[in-house]
């Protein structure tokens, strides 16, 4: 479990620095290349499917674990009409972004999801890219990764209100590398980039879903984050030198290091991407 000195190691660079290279809304997740070459439009593809896998309506009581900058709720606020939009994040830095944005019907809390208690039970759980902070590489080697993962889908079936939906989408590990090099950078990123992160395994989080959520509808997506990281590479590149300038060359360094060891890591199968449509289970 990332707590929130790790957290801040990953978010808490500097709001402008992402700003330089992410999409105009600052999602920081994989975007959806079914009908575009565009990381703006990819990523508003992303939000429109996850939308729909929350079947999410303007009176939709919806929380977004792990809000980021607020992508998402920026979306559901403003394209969808959504009035009663929440999120939730552990980022100083970030949740001083959502709160910048001032956007109608949407609160945030800048706290762990573990310390969360709501306000109401919710019609929609979200939570894009976020669950690879619950479990560590050292709980997962001790065997807990399924309870760990488990224990935040009870919490989720808590706040949630009969017949809620949950849209999720996770980093998935497929398959370790063998290649020395590859298993330096993989780990390089775990630990440098996100301390205290550990991407799933697919299989875990199907076996941690239950008794609480049923999976409607899973959709793998390792070629669109492949290709989500290389725009990120290319903006951060054709941004190098005010990057340099302003915030020096180990950071150019660290993230060019990271993106490109992402891009690997997606061509070789080590990681995927997963989204899932899952619906409460009301009878337990
Ligand atoms: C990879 S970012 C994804 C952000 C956003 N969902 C997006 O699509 O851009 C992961 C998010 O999980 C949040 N997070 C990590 N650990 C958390 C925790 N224990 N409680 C609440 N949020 C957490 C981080 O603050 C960050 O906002």
């Amino acid at each position: 479990m990332s707590d929130r000195a790790q957290v801040a190691v990953s978010y808490d660079v500097d709001n402008e620095f992402f700003r330089l290279w992410l999409d105009e809304r600052m999602n920081y997740t994989c975007a959806v290349f079914d009908d575009t070459d565009d990381l703006e439009a990819a990523q508003v593809a992303k939000l429109e499917l996850l939308y729909r896998y929350g079947r999410v309506t303007p009176d939709s009581r919806v929380l977004d674990i792990g809000c980021g900058w607020g992508a998402n709720l920026e979306y559901l606020a403003l394209d969808r009409g959504v009035r009663d939009v929440h999120g939730i994040t552990l980022s100083q830095a970030q949740y001083a972004e959502i709160r910048r944005r001032d956007l109608p019907g949407v609160t945030a809390s800048c706290v762990d999801y573990r310390d969360y208690t709501p306000p109401v039970r919710f019609d929609t759980i979200m939570s894009i890219c976020m669950i690879e902070h619950v479990c560590t590489p050292e709980q997962a080697r001790a065997g807990e990764a399924v309870a760990r993962y488990r224990d935040y889908f009870r919490r989720a079936w808590q706040w949630s209100r009969p017949g809620a939906s949950f849209a999720l989408q996770s980093i998935l590990r497929n398959r370790a590398p063998r290649i020395p090099a590859d298993i330096r950078e993989v780990g390089w990123v775990t630990y440098q980039i996100f301390p205290g992160g550990m991407t799933p395994r697919m299989q875990d989080i199907v076996a941690a879903v239950n008794p609480y959520w049923e999976i409607v509808e899973v959709r793998t997506r390792r070629e669109d984050y492949r290709r989500t990281c290389e725009h990120w590479r290319d903006r951060l590149r054709a941004q190098e030198q005010q990057i340099r300038d302003r915030w020096g060359g180990q950071l150019f360094a660290d993230y060019d290091r990271y993106l490109t060891a992402c891009i690997r890591a997606f061509e070789m199968h080590y990681q995927s991407l997963a989204q899932w449509s899952l619906r409460r289970i009301d009878q337990i």
